[in-house]
């Protein structure tokens, strides 16, 4: 069986100018390109684009995975880096199913929202809380380090202003420091610093990485 090679590209926070030559290099030259239509349109050279949105992002990968063991080059984009709340795990497991040997699968990182959060506001991340509720329910995990004296930096899994209700139930000082950054790297891009009260009384898109200090 003639066998292609997969890509997982991280197309780092959403503006092209955090792209990286080598993701752009490896889509140019790739058959196929899966990806979200935000994904795709950073990019000018594309063979043939596979779009996918939340509803059918699973048939999409397998679509990927699939046209990979039939022997062609395909690339999956990844917002922010494929490893970090990303398609990584999934892509995996997709293609362990399909019997693609791991040698044909390359992961390509990305700037992840987390990095650029931590940039924005002049993080060293390795000494943070980094705690991703994304896609999961886990959110009481972060009561045991929201007190440890370290920042904590949260991928909200629900809306903000919940995120910080659920914080301010469960007895977090209202007075807490908050800085939430939404939309990084895009020309809208709105870094809010406020206290936790305040923040569980503002609205925000999805799009926000959550620092609590
Ligand atoms: C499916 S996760 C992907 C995370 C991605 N792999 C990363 O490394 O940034 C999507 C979530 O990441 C966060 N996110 C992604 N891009 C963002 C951006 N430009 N600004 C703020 N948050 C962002 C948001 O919390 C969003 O709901």
């Amino acid at each position: 069986m003639p066998t292609g090679k997969i890509f997982i590209i991280g197309i780092g926070p959403g503006a092209s100018e955090y792209l990286t030559k080598k993701a752009i290099d490896t889509v140019k030259t790739s058959d196929y390109t899966v990806g979200s239509t935000r994904a795709i349109e950073l990019f000018d050279n594309i063979q043939n684009k596979i779009s996918f949105n939340v509803k059918n992002l699973l048939d999409k990968l397998k679509e990927g995975v699939q046209l990979a063991c039939d022997g062609n080059t395909v690339s999956i984009l990844s917002t922010g880096d494929p490893g970090f709340s990303g398609v990584l795990n999934t892509v995996l497991k997709i293609s362990k199913e399909k019997g693609l040997p791991k040698k044909d699968i390359e992961v390509i990182p990305g700037i992840s929202s987390l990095q650029l959060a931590a940039a924005k506001c002049h993080i060293q991340w390795d000494n943070a809380n980094i705690m991703t509720f994304h896609g999961r329910e886990n959110i009481e995990d972060i009561l045991p380090v929201i007190n440890n004296g370290k920042a904590t930096i949260a991928l909200p899994s629900r809306k903000v202003k919940d995120m910080a209700q659920f914080l301010l139930d469960n007895g977090i000082d209202e007075n807490r420091r908050v800085v939430v950054c939404e939309r990084l790297s895009y020309t809208d891009e709105n870094i809010v610093e406020a206290t936790l009260k305040d923040i569980a009384q503002s609205e925000f898109t999805y799009m926000c990485i959550m620092i609590i200090y």
